[in-house]
């Protein structure tokens, strides 16, 4: 039997390293209750010990019940004992104190949850329009299976090993060819892959800020990222936004209040509002941005789900030396479930964001970045695209002509050009009216949607406004969608 020793060792002596080796191989049940141990003397010579060693270390197991030795026959592994009882659970006892220390602190970041709700109203045909993605129903299975399918047949083993830390190389050259087309003049050297665009945002703020520090967002802004954010114990500086989205007028004024580490933005289809930054905004936004030295975080969640008007350049387009981080998703238009986004940078940072999502997570899942880029090079992607794009487009005008006049009040929105997302205001109802306290009566009547509370930094600010994801359903289900929603609204006036 070979037990590696270490001579050396000074605070565990030979023989209780022996045992040692033997008590885990008796507990592990790789040394079976009824084998006999090797004689003292041999293996004390097999380890170049001492027999009175060996011996010693014998007499611990046997003192631990683990063994016990036969009069001239030798030593034999017994049934190891059993474990000691857990302790009762007892439903009165207080959490171990590192428990409580935790207590709490996911309280901020709880928001309400529609479809617990609605499952809970139990409703026999609920509609969600809560959602963050779009219609499921259309996601291309087939063709991604197919995708996968060819991958595992060409590439084999190596599509299932770790790979690249910046991500699958052609992939990401498939990537930077997209972008280089929306005018983005950046290489594959310039992308790295993540977990969805969710994970470049967390690698952006790990890497850029400290808590306490201050972060400019638009007010309101995506409540994953406030989620993020406030994890980070990031200082929250909103900003507010209009129909050409955020109101980069008042921004200079907070670059020299707040000194923000970071301004956050989603200048195409913003979720929640569906507005789009106005082209001399964009380029107001990088010139402040330089002037104050403040990276741009450039979140383009939904770029590609246009349906009228023309695209507007990217913050990334519009700077030539590295002042803008981008980031962007296959989530919204494709697969949520893939988890594959990713993130364009240049410079130091973005080794730095390399390493980060390196320590993090190692790298992204090596099989689904294959299967997408082959899925994107033979011209699926577009082709889902275009197909998506039709769709919602009349999805969303249904949503605009469903909400012409069926809900009390006044309503308001603007109608986004693409995206994914109506974000209404209702006024002239009940003084103390708010979207939190609509929603489960909504869902009584079988329709969820997002309050606005999730969006703003400060919940209340939200209290009138909701989000209706207009990609889930077809026309007649929308316009269903929006009569319970009236109903729901009248119910509580
Ligand atoms: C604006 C915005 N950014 C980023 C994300 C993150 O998406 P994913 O991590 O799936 O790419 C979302 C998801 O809803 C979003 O709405």
């Amino acid at each position: 039997m070979h037990i590696p020793l270490d001579h050396q060792d000074k605070t565990q002596p030979l023989y209780q390293q022996i045992a040692a080796f033997l008590r885990q191989r008796i507990l592990s049940g790789s040394l079976a209750p009824g084998n006999r141990l090797p004689a003292a003397r041999r293996l004390a010579a097999d380890l170049g010990v001492n027999r009175i060693t060996v011996e010693s270390a014998y007499d611990e197991l046997q003192a631990d019940g683990l063994v016990t030795a036969r009069q001239g026959s030798g030593t034999y592994v017994l049934a190891p004992p059993p474990l000691p009882p857990l302790p009762q659970a007892d439903p009165g006892a207080p959490w171990p104190l590192w428990q409580q220390e935790v207590q709490g602190r996911a309280a901020p970041l709880k928001r309400p949850a529609p479809d617990e709700l609605l499952r809970a109203a139990a409703h026999p045909q609920p509609l969600n329009f809560a959602g963050g993605v779009g219609d499921a129903s259309l996601f291309p299975v087939d063709d991604l299976r197919r995708a996968i399918q060819t991958v595992l047949r060409r590439d084999g083993v190596a599509a299932l090993e770790y790979g690249e830390r910046r991500g699958y190389g052609p992939l990401r050259g498939t990537i930077a060819q997209v972008l280089a087309s929306q005018g983005l003049a950046l290489s594959r050297e310039n992308i790295l892959v993540t977990a969805g665009s969710q994970q470049a945002l967390a690698l952006v703020v790990q890497t850029l800020l400290k808590p306490g520090e201050a972060i400019v967002v638009e007010n309101p802004t995506y409540a994953g990222a406030l989620d993020l954010f406030r994890l980070y114990g990031l200082r929250i500086v909103g900003l507010p936004v209009d129909e050409d989205g955020m109101q980069v007028e008042k921004l200079e004024k907070l670059l020299q209040q707040h000194h923000p580490r970071l301004i956050y933005t989603i200048p195409n289809f913003h979720n929640p509002t569906g507005a789009c930054l106005s082209l001399p905004r964009r380029r107001q936004l990088v010139a402040l941005a330089d002037r104050y030295n403040v990276p741009i975080l450039e979140d383009d969640y939904v770029g590609d789900l246009r349906y009228d008007g023309r695209p507007l350049p990217a913050l990334k387009a519009l700077d030539s030396g590295g002042r803008v981080i981008y980031a962007s998703t296959f989530s919204k238009v494709l697969l949520p479930g893939l988890r594959v986004g990713f993130l364009a940078a240049e410079g130091p940072v973005y080794d730095c964001l390399v390493e980060s999502k390196r320590v993090h997570d190692l790298t992204t899942s090596n099989l689904y970045q294959r299967a997408l880029e082959a899925y994107v090079t033979v011209g699926r992607y577009q082709a889902h695209l275009n197909r998506s794009c039709l769709a919602y487009r009349k999805r969303r005008d249904a949503m605009q002509a469903a909400l012409a006049g069926r809900l009390p009040g006044r309503v308001s929105y603007l109608l986004p050009q693409g995206g994914l997302f109506l974000w209404l205001r209702i006024d002239g109802v009940a003084e103390a009216f708010s979207t939190d306290g609509l929603l489960p009566l909504a869902c009584q009547h079988g329709v969820a949607f997002a309050p606005g509370s999730s969006f703003y930094p400060q919940g209340c600010d939200g209290s009138r406004y909701l989000r209706l994801n207009f990609t889930l359903y077809p026309p007649e289900t929308i316009f269903e969608g929006i009569r319970r929603l009236g109903e729901a609204i009248r119910a509580g006036a």
